[in-house]
């Protein structure tokens, strides 16, 4: 076990380069499985949820390596449809591989993801969905079994906007006998890259970034090369720490097209911001002004950077209204930010947060991914040493933060730790 050993109060400037995305990788190396053959994708990211889909789709049979940014996937010899418990448990997006396994084999068997860290998280809209192409759908001893001769196109509406129903339905529709209409399509950048690679594959799907996307499914796929889009959620992490702990920050290798929801609000809290194409430099406030935000899916603020927001406004110079109307009880992070000094109360989804003039070091512990990220940032700003236990869950979906977060000035570094 590790933690992070952060020293706060140091300002941040310089340039920091944002890694591929993780939510978009974890979609696009499954959707491999639909065509056998060696698949490229350059700009993916070298991180534990990666890992996770790579040794997933290993104990499928099928082949990958990671060298640098471009990870290899061959599909040639995949024979086994079971996605067990022991990796599902670790990784909830390792119910991606259903909807390709059922469409190109006519079987999947994938442990049913459980609850995790914020609440119960179901799947009813990726079965809903694979039983609306046609599949038997059963759950037996934890496992959902899938099976179907051949999926049929047909009219799939989701009743709430979900990035990963969207994503296991167009992956199934590709090969399907048919047309697929899907209704209130997650409009996400990750299911964007998504569709454009299984078009590149030589699916055909229109309608991609709207909420009606249209697939017309073919006999077969190919292998192809592709390249990831960066982290848009990475990417926001850092402008937060700029306009928090900043100096002038310049976040590199994004794309700005991506944030205009964070970028906004940055905007509202006094931060000066300069965009250009795939980069945005952020001038701290001399004072951060309190913000609301409310997260909704795509182009609204994300809930991914709900904890993040949380941090920055404990540190404003007023009262802050944080809503997540995506995940009601994803504020694990909020008790830990107190430990810090901050002054936050929550009821339901909501967290009323009121500006502190200082936090104080403490040791906290991270809960789950973007829990840490929002404890990693108020230890930046924290009078003294922060501990922030459990890294593991940062090392999920950041890639070699503590670097680049050094390469930024902050005092950071990673220490063996026996507590839990
Ligand atoms: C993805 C992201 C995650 C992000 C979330 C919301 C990946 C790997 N993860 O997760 O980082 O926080 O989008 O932006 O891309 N829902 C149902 N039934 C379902 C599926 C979802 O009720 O079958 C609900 C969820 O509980 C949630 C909402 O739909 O309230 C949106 O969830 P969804 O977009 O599906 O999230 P994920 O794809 O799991």
């Amino acid at each position: 076990m590790y933690k992070f050993l952060i020293n706060g109060g140091k300002k941040l400037s310089g340039k920091v380069d944002v890694s591929g995305a993780k939510n978009a990788s974890l979609a696009l190396m499954p959707a491999a499985l639909l065509a056998p053959g060696v698949f490229k994708i350059d700009n993916t990211p070298d991180l534990m949820d990666v890992s996770t889909m790579s040794r997933l789709m290993e104990t499928l049979g099928a082949g990958i390596s990671l060298s640098g940014r471009l990870q290899t996937i061959d599909t040639v010899h995949v024979s086994n449809f079971e996605a067990p418990y022991e990796l599902v448990k670790k990784m909830r997006a390792s119910i991606y591989v259903l909807g390709p396994l059922l469409s190109r084999y006519g079987y999947a068997k994938v442990s049913m993801p459980g609850g995790c860290a914020w609440g119960p998280r179901p799947v009813n809209l990726h079965l809903e969905g694979m039983e609306k192409l046609g599949a038997e759908v059963s759950l037996d001893s934890g496992y959902i079994i899938a099976k179907a001769k051949k999926l049929k196109g047909a009219r799939v509406n989701f009743d709430i906007s979900s990035v990963g129903a969207t994503g296991n339905v167009m992956m199934a529709a590709v090969l399907a006998e048919g047309t697929t209409v899907i209704g209130n399509a997650a409009l996400e950048p990750e299911i964007i890259a998504l569709g454009e690679m299984l078009i590149k594959m030589g699916a055909h799907i229109e309608g991609l970034g709207t909420s009606t996307v249209t697939i017309e499914g073919v006999a077969d796929l190919h292998p192809v090369d592709f390249v990831n889009i960066p982290d848009r959620i990475e990417a926001g992490t850092f402008l937060v720490a700029g306009a928090m702990a900043g100096g002038t920050v310049t976040v590199d290798r994004c794309d700005p097209r991506h944030l205009s929801a964070l970028l906004s609000k940055l905007e509202e809290t006094g931060a000066r911001l300069d965009v250009s194409s795939g980069s945005v430099r952020i001038e701290a406030p001399d004072h951060v002004n309190p913000v609301d935000v409310s997260t909704s899916p795509y182009p609204g603020f994300p809930t991914d950077m709900q904890a993040q927001w949380i941090a920055m406004m404990s540190r404003s110079t007023g009262s802050a209204v944080v809503t997540d109307t995506i995940y009601f009880d994803r504020f694990k992070h909020v008790p830990e930010l107190v430990r810090l000094g901050a002054d936050i109360e929550i009821k339901e989804n909501v967290a009323v947060v009121k500006g502190v003039a200082s936090l104080k070091g403490a040791k906290v512990m991270s809960t789950d991914l973007r829990a840490s990220a929002s404890l990693i940032l108020a230890g930046l700003v924290a009078e003294g040493t922060t501990e922030v236990l459990r890294v593991y869950h940062m090392d999920r979906g950041y890639e070699h933060i503590e670097k680049k977060l050094r390469g930024l000035g902050a005092d950071i570094e990673r220490v063996q730790s026996d507590e839990f």
